[in-house]
């Protein structure tokens, strides 16, 4: 594992974002694997502005998303299909048909077939991933298990809690969700985490200076991936008792 310290949050973002666009480069029909959340919030418009100066072309380019909440119509502002549309996609030339985030609502059960099968289709190239406050990885929450492929996670109050922040009312979170599991994130051939915020300083000592595979703390799978790129903040850093 490759841990990155920065200087600050935004030079973490840019820098996640230069790792991303290189894969890209280097072979223009990549498939990402994209996350939501505050974290990739800031991450995304440096693609776009790569896009924007021409540095970056994404026309050929695939993606799939990590999860998305159960009950949230596609449409809905906190759908994560919603947000991939409106912080993204939006704003560059990837063609909307070769982008996929799991539908929330309908049949869940298909759903959940459809994504598995997505998922199997080709390894991403590069997978970004943002980390939760209890290490959640996708919405793989801790637990005694942790489960290897697509599954309806039900979500930890921390997490409820977190993510209230972007909806009116914490009762309008929705209470589940359908995520990769721990296997299918680590198909991936390459990982980029980022994190910042002294909320997440426990589950970054965990990822990147444990030696143990911890279901408490999700993100400790990624210690098996032969290609994982932390990158942190000094502050974090610190927090965390990381010394580079
Ligand atoms: P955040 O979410 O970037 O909004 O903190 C990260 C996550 O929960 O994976």
């Amino acid at each position: 594992m490759r841990v990155i310290v920065t200087e600050s949050f935004d030079q973490s973002c840019e820098i996640a974002a230069r790792i991303i666009g290189d894969v890209v480069r280097n072979k223009p029909d990549s498939r990402l694997g994209l996350a939501t959340g505050g974290t990739a919030a800031a991450i995304y418009p440096f693609l776009i502005r790569d896009y924007e100066e021409g540095k970056l072309d994404f026309s050929k380019v695939s993606s799939i998303n990590l999860d998305e909440y159960v009950g949230l119509n596609p449409d809905h502002p906190q759908s994560y299909r919603y947000f991939m549309d409106h912080n993204f996609f939006d704003f560059v030339n990837i063609d909307r048909k070769n982008t996929y985030v799991v539908s929330g609502v309908g049949d869940l059960e298909k759903n959940v077939a459809e994504f598995q099968q997505k998922v199997l289709e080709k390894p991403v190239d590069i997978q970004l991933l943002g980390i939760g406050e209890n290490g959640h990885i996708g919405f793989n929450e801790p637990g005694d298990t942790l489960k290897l492929s697509v599954h309806i996670e039900i979500l930890d109050e921390s997490t409820i809690e977190a993510n209230s922040r972007f909806f009116n009312d914490k009762n309008e979170v929705p209470k589940k969700a359908i995520t990769m599991g721990v296997g299918d994130i680590l198909r991936a051939k390459r990982i980029v985490l980022v994190a910042t915020g002294k909320k997440k300083a426990k589950a970054i000592r965990g990822l990147i200076l444990g030696d143990e595979l911890d279901c408490s703390n999700p993100s400790t799978v990624l210690k098996v991936h032969p290609n994982v790129t932390v990158i942190i903040d000094r502050e974090l850093a610190d927090m965390a008792g990381y010394k580079a």
